[in-house]
């Protein structure tokens, strides 16, 4: 990085370790809350966990509602009625528990709840005009990150692209990360989810915005998840590796936070809002064709992700190590059994121009890649994964 300063933000308060979601009537209290509104997704209803975590806060004296209706790749429309939920409970905190659609969801509704307004009167970049409600974020996933971003990614229904609320009121209170709440995640969303926090990891190491404190926890995050993700996936009751997924997720979230993603974000959100395909998946399956790209810009840093991700490239070249990465993640592509090819989400060449426009639009990513890309560049990188 140089010449441009940004400032290192992470939630002001991180649990991370196994049996950390103990913590949480403590950091409850702490905050001052009397009434809580738990946010979380219908399938984690199944495990129990919400539940539980309900009767830990009634047992410290905070009265605890549930909402657990949120439904994956939230539209902007979803928040709605879990902001009624805040107002009809009166809480004075938002907990949220689940994978990254329920931590949005919760985050953008503490905004709103005190701010006014939809999430159309926030979409961009530091419109939100004032703090909302303390948000606990506890991740089921491994992971989005979203428990150490300040933003929130939603549909927006007007246009059929996916847009995001970025602001420092949308960064959780408290981040509890424990690796216990990932050992129910099936073992295609562990790989979903993990792909998704490995693209941050990389995205945000390769970033034009990577600095010395960002690099720190984007190399970390590639370390541990790239020893961990394959034993997280096929055998999931390991809790060394859930732990490690969990620790690279929240690294790489921090990361992001700080550097930003990049192309490969930037190229899948087309796919999310207008083929509905889960974000993580479509970063994953972006990500070997947007990499051979990529490499050229930041042979350097390419060739210390093929390092940290366990390959042997003691005597090679920069540029031969930096291949090296990026056929370690092709191979764990398809280890994990990610579709390569965006034809299996309906995509077709007709699509390809639109998408490609969308996608080089996005600058607050694209602007962070580590190498420029013509809309025509964009267009063949999607063709090149048809
Ligand atoms: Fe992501």
């Amino acid at each position: 990085m140089i010449g441009v300063m940004y400032p290192f933000r992470t939630p002001p308060v991180i649990w991370a370790a196994p049996g950390a979601a103990a913590q949480l009537p403590d950091e409850a209290r702490r905050l001052g809350a009397t009434r809580a509104l738990l946010v979380s997704d219908r399938g984690l209803l199944a495990t129990g966990t919400p539940e539980r975590l309900q009767r830990m806060l009634e047992g410290a004296g905070v009265r605890c509602a549930v909402y657990a209706d949120v439904m994956a790749e939230p539209s902007a429309e979803w928040l709605d009625p879990v902001v009624e939920q805040v107002k009809a409970h009166q809480a004075d905190l938002v907990v949220a528990v689940g994978g990254g659609s329920a931590i949005d969801v919760a985050k953008a509704t503490a905004v709103l709840a005190a701010n006014g307004g939809t999430a159309y009167d926030y979409f961009g970049v530091d419109r939100v005009p004032r703090p909302g409600l303390p948000v606990i974020a506890m991740p089921t996933t491994a992971g989005t990150g979203a428990e150490a971003t300040p933003n929130a990614i939603f549909t927006n229904t007007r246009t059929q692209v996916k847009e995001g609320i970025v602001s420092p009121y949308m960064m959780p209170a408290v981040a509890i990360v424990d690796p216990e709440l990932t050992l129910t995640a099936p073992p295609g969303v562990t790989a979903a989810t993990g792909m998704d926090a490995l693209t941050h990891a990389v995205e945000s190491f390769t970033s034009v915005k990577a600095a010395p404190t960002t690099d720190l926890f984007a190399a970390e995050a590639i370390r541990r998840i790239g020893r961990s993700i394959r034993t997280a996936v096929f055998r999931g009751g390991d809790l060394a590796a859930r732990t490690d997924m969990a620790l690279g997720s929240l690294y790489a979230g921090i990361a992001i936070c700080n550097a930003g993603t990049g192309a490969v974000h930037a190229m899948a959100y087309p796919l999310g809002g207008q083929f509905r395909v889960p974000h993580g998946i479509a970063n994953a399956s972006l990500l070997p064709h947007v990499l051979p790209w990529n490499l050229q810009g930041s042979v350097e840093k390419f060739a210390q992700v093929a390092r940290l991700l366990g390959e042997p490239v003691d005597g090679l070249s920069a540029l031969a190590a930096a291949e090296r990465a990026v056929a370690a993640i092709q191979r764990l592509c398809a280890d994990l059994g990610i579709p390569s090819r965006l034809s299996a989400f309906g995509v077709r060449e007709e699509h390809i121009p639109a998408m490609a426009a969308a996608a080089h639009a996005t600058r607050r990513l694209m602007d962070n890649n580590p190498r420029n890309l013509t809309v025509e560049e964009v267009e063949a990188i999607y063709r090149s994964a048809l």
